[in-house]
């Protein structure tokens, strides 16, 4: 693929199913499900933002119902993570392309506590990484997390991510100073 790199866009065919999930893009009969989780502490505690009340979430969501494509590098596929036994939409994730010239994305996944520890975030993720390679032809993804999120580093680590840095204290995030860790994995190393 190298030098003759032309993907130019990712539109996948939705719904995306997995084993026990089914990914799709976000509408606005989701603005319930989204602040359950949106609003809650425990979720927001190693994010960048503070629990969104309803008029946020509404907000946020306004714009992630937009996200179902890849069309230039800053593009976010934002996408609802729902349960296929049920339905019931239990949080999103997504895939940034941060560079159309170095072939570069970034994951990302937010679930509702009461799903948390069944390894849906990293089924999810497995599809956003198919997207992502095999979609649009990265040659690298990444996965930025504060170093206290220990669940979360688990979940690159199951995808077969490694550990690259740990950057200490280099933001200062809700009052204090945070360290992050970056993860990446690279298309040569993913197994389909
Ligand atoms: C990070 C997150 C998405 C993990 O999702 P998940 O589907 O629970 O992932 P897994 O089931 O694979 O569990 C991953 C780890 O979370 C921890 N975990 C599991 N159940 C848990 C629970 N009920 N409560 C807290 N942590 C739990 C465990 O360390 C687990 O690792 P293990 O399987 O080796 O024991 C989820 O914790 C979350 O939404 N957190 C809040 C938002 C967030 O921080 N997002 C990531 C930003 S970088």
């Amino acid at each position: 693929m190298i030098g003759t790199y032309t993907s130019p866009v990712l539109t996948p065919d939705y719904p995306i199913m997995t084993e026990r999930l089914l990914l799709r893009p976000f509408t606005s009969g989701d603005l319930d499900a989204v602040n359950a989780y949106e609003s809650r502490p425990d979720v927001t505690r190693y994010l960048y933002w503070e629990p969104r009340d309803r008029d946020t979430s509404a907000a946020f969501l306004d714009k992630k119902t937009t996200r179902s494509a890849l069309h230039d590098e800053g593009d976010v596929l934002d996408l609802a993570v729902t349960l296929r036994d049920t339905g019931d939409l239990i949080g999103n994730c997504l895939l940034i392309w941060t560079s159309r010239e170095h072939r570069q994305g970034e994951l990302g996944y937010i679930l509702h506590p009461d799903h948390h520890g069944h390894g849906y975030a990293p089924e999810a993720s497995r599809a956003m990484l198919r997207l992502g390679f095999a979609g649009l032809g990265l040659h690298r993804i990444v996965g930025r997390l504060d170093a206290r999120n220990t669940a979360s580093a688990r979940v690159l680590e199951k995808l077969g991510m490694r550990r690259e840095a740990t950057l200490i204290d280099s933001e200062f995030v809700k009052g204090a100073w945070a360290s992050e860790a970056i993860y990446a994995i690279l298309e040569t190393e993913w197994t389909p």
